[in-house]
């Protein structure tokens, strides 16, 4: 345990080394200051790192994560990730990424009883109740998973899209586009699943705010 620890600090003087060989200016640059055009929204598993799987440089992607993906409107957190990056950085695009296999979606589908996340996992459980009728109807259960997990990143794009932050963007002429992908943990490939929205005509109309 011990030798792993002190290896992550030798791989880091490593890569700062290898970074310098290759330009002497490179964090000289990257100190004077950060404008990346995209906020990634992505799952806390080890297996999803967001800047290595979009082949992104350090500067590139803001980024945000957490069990699932999740866009909760009361999280403080992720509501001043996305202020920052909408409002300061004006970044052009923000991701939602999920991924097959992840372990907070399954969770939502049993009744396990877990500690603490229990209460996470239920804003997951509330998708599922929205989308029941669909993926009830799924017999074979890695679909029905594979499913569940693609619907959550539609409802997080739809959860930002509904946002004060987000539309106040909008109303204000700000392209901000709202994507959601899903990453395959088995193949590496990502699946975007086509469901830009681009200002909040796509919302049901009770969302949509007049600002
Ligand atoms: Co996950």
């Amino acid at each position: 345990m011990e030798n792993l620890y002190n290896q992550l600090l030798q791989n880091n003087k490593n890569w700062v080394r290898s970074k310098l060989d290759q330009d002497p200016d490179y964090f000289k640059r990257l100190s004077l200051g950060q404008s990346p055009p995209i906020l990634w929204i992505g799952c806390a598993d080890s297996r999803v790192p967001a800047n290595e799987i979009i082949g992104a440089n350090p500067g590139e992607v803001f980024v945000h994560r957490n069990i699932a993906n999740m866009v909760v409107h009361s999280d403080m957190n992720m509501l001043s990730v996305l202020d920052y990056a909408v409002n300061v950085l004006k970044v052009k695009h923000i991701i939602v990424c999920g991924h097959y296999g992840c372990g907070g979606v399954q969770a939502a589908m049993t009744n396990k009883h877990i500690g603490l996340i229990d209460n996470w996992i239920r804003h997951i459980k509330d998708v599922y109740r929205f989308h029941q009728d669909e993926l009830n109807a799924i017999e074979n259960e890695t679909e029905r998973f594979n499913r569940f997990v693609e619907l959550n990143v539609v409802e997080q794009v739809l959860d930002l899209a509904k946002t004060s932050i987000v539309q106040t963007a909008w109303e204000g002429g700000q392209q901000v586009h709202v994507h959601g992908w899903v990453y395959g943990i088995h193949d590496g490939i990502i699946k975007d699943l086509d469901i830009t929205i681009r200002d909040n005509n796509s919302l049901s109309e009770v969302y949509q705010l007049d600002i």
